[in-house]
């Protein structure tokens, strides 16, 4: 076939996307771990999942919660109701409207150390970072750029979205969440925290009620998931959010261009926060909680001086 060097002289689009189109997502599943080749690639995914699966254990300086990756990317993100990160190297870099920017995967992986995981972001040029992401590309393997796999990128959306009471929800998380999540919700040895400092942070998207009432949902209690009503689920994630939690530094400039989803529950533009939790935790470092959105770097006038 020849060179097709304009599009719309003698040719056309077609090919490539015939290529993306045969590509069958109900189909499709990430290589499981023994398929981790055993070489130097294959011992940096298994470090790299390694780190998803002992984050604060490996990097008690940049994960400082007692949340690891795979508290909510369950099953070393293979789980298709829990924020799935398989075919996650195939959908970055993308445009994300909370930054109002095109990010790297490696900042949306620092998005969640310093939301998420309420901790400091980690140099994007370690070799802890390479680790990540080749542990991401491999369980992304044969996925087309841009691809969705296994139904989301991210939580699922609620089918309905209900107003959540935290006195309905105290009695949910009495009745089926304190056995593990423990009293004063700050969880214990693998259970994570749900709330207090060493929880996640109110710039984290759990922190939205809807997005942590689908997490719950699908996902929780863990020993009996689905067991909850969608009414039980938004109660007890309004209960569990209305706790205060880490600050995120930055957060009033997200969605820069206006546009925040209704339950963030922190003002921006154009936005007030919604339903905000009562109290907010200082961070010991307010500066490593910050990922900037990439910058334009300086133009100067053609012929300009080389000094
Ligand atoms: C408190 C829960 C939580 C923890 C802990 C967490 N994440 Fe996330 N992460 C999410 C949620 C939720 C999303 C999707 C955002 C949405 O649905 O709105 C996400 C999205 C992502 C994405 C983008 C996926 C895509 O395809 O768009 C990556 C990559 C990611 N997380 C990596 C990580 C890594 C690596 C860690 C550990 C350092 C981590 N996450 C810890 C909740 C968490
Ligand atoms: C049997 C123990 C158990 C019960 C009961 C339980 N959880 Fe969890 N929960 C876990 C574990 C363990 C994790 C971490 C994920 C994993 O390891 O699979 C988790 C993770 C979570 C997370 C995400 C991480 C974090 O700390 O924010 C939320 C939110 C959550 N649980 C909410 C709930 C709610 C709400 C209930 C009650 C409806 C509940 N859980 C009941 C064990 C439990």
């Amino acid at each position: 076939m020849a060179v097709c060097l304009v599009v719309g002289i003698g040719c056309s689009r077609s090919a490539p996307a015939k290529a993306h189109q045969s590509f069958d997502a109900a189909a499709w599943a990430p290589p499981s771990e023994a398929e981790i080749p055993n070489d130097s690639l294959g011992a940096s995914i298994r470090r790299g999942l390694a780190l998803l699966r002992f984050t604060p254990e490996s990097l008690p300086t940049y994960a400082t919660s007692s949340l690891r990756c795979t508290s909510c990317h369950e099953l070393d993100g293979r789980k298709a109701t829990a924020a799935p990160l398989t075919g996650a190297h195939a959908r970055f870099p993308k445009y994300l409207t909370r930054s109002g920017a095109v990010i790297a995967l490696a900042d949306r992986v620092n998005y969640c150390f310093t939301r998420s995981l309420a901790g400091n972001a980690i140099p994007s040029d370690s070799r802890e970072m390479e680790d990540i992401l080749a542990y991401l590309a491999f369980i992304s393997k044969g996925v087309p750029i841009g691809a969705k796999v296994m139904g989301a990128d991210g939580l699922l959306a609620m089918k309905d979205t209900l107003a959540g009471d935290t006195a309905r929800g105290r009695v949910v998380f009495e009745t089926s969440c304190i056995v593990c999540h423990q009293k004063d919700g700050a969880g214990s040895g693998a259970i994570p925290a749900l709330w207090g400092a060493k929880s996640y942070s109110i710039g984290a998207s759990m922190a939205r009620v809807e997005r942590a009432a689908s997490f719950i949902s699908h996902n929780m209690p863990q020993t009996a998931p689905g067991s909850l009503t969608t009414q039980q689920a938004f109660d007890v994630a309004a209960f569990i959010n209305s706790h205060e939690r880490p600050d995120s530094p930055g957060k009033d400039g997200d969605w820069p261009l206006g546009g925040a989803p209704r339950d963030v529950p922190y003002a921006t533009k154009g936005h007030a926060a919604f339903n905000p939790p009562a109290r907010l935790v200082p961070r010991g470092n307010p500066q490593g909680a910050l990922v900037p959105a990439p910058t334009r770097i300086g133009r100067t006038a053609r012929g300009a001086a080389h000094d």
